[in-house]
């Protein structure tokens, strides 16, 4: 199925006139968003550590020249770009419906395929070999805080026993039915080190934005969303012991929550879980 972009319209309304911003899309995915920053005369840097979406990537820089540029890591290098330089950052996180579609990756329990997981399959261990390595309880506790998966320890116990390899194999081994989706979504969060990375890039964010520059995120699981409301939070408060006089002024200040109308989740149900929010430096 084709990657149909959450939240667009929302993003772009976060982001204002964008006409000569240079703007970086985090996550490039099948290029939705970043094509419309284009059309809308940005500048555009996009990541993606998946080295599948290289070549839509091409096809775009056929169009949009230098105005475009490609880089196929993952966000947290955006550390390694030059302070104030940019003008928005843009994070529309977890995966991309050609990711999941495609059976041979392992995200899917609808297709039999290796257990694999990875978004970038040049580096990180498979899911299948993540679970040969984790202890016991190191394995419950992931699928506890990621999957909210009341009986982890029992399910990682099974896990640790039988070592699935394959994606049927991991989904005939969770009795619950209603937890086959969550404990994929949580190896695939482990495999891919996704709360480690946004809180990495985000850290990286704070100091790449020029004044008037914004950083919007869109995430799609609680614990994400967390992690993008806490650091927003902690830009936007004032500096300083409020007793006294004179407070310093936060550096940021909040723009936006958006969350997707149920014209939209009934149009694309990926949409359903999905929260924005945004901040502009000052
Ligand atoms: C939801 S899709 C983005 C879709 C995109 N906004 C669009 O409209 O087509 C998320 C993409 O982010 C990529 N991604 C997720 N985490 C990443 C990371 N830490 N570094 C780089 N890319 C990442 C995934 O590989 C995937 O292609």
């Amino acid at each position: 199925m084709k990657h149909i972009p959450v939240l667009l319209e929302s993003v772009k309304n976060a982001l204002g006139d964008i006409n000569g911003r240079t703007i970086v899309d985090c996550t490039f995915g099948a290029g939705g968003y970043t094509r419309a920053f284009l059309e809308n005369g940005a500048k555009v840097i996009a990541f993606d550590r998946d080295t599948n979406v290289a070549c839509d990537a091409e096809e775009l820089k056929k169009t949009y020249g230098e105005r475009f540029v490609f880089i196929n890591a993952p966000f947290s290098e955006i550390k390694k770009l030059n302070k104030n330089d940019f003008d928005d950052v843009v994070f529309d996180l977890g995966i991309s419906s050609m990711q999941i579609d495609n059976a041979e990756r392992g995200f899917s329990f609808r297709f039999d395929a290796p257990l694999d997981m990875r978004m970038d399959s040049r580096t990180d261990l498979t899911a299948a070999q993540l679970i040969q390595k984790l202890s016991e309880s190191e394995l419950a506790d992931i699928l506890y805080e990621y999957g909210d998966i009341k009986k982890s320890r029992l399910l990682a116990k099974i896990l640790k026993q039988k070592l699935p390899s394959t994606t049927f194999q991991l989904r005939d081994l969770i009795k619950n039915p209603n937890d086959v989706a969550p404990v994929f979504q949580a190896l695939r969060i482990a495999v891919n080190d996704e709360m480690g990375q946004l809180k990495s890039a985000l850290e990286s964010v704070h100091d790449l934005l020029r004044v008037g520059g914004r950083c919007v995120c869109v995430t799609f699981h609680s614990l994400e969303d967390r992690i993008v409301k806490n650091t927003f939070r902690k830009w936007t408060e004032s500096v300083g012991d409020p007793r006294l006089p004179s407070i310093g002024e936060a550096e940021y200040k909040m723009i936006r929550v958006a969350l997707p109308t149920d014209k939209e989740v009934q149009g694309n149900p990926r949409a359903r879980s999905a929260h924005m929010r945004g901040v502009v430096k000052v």
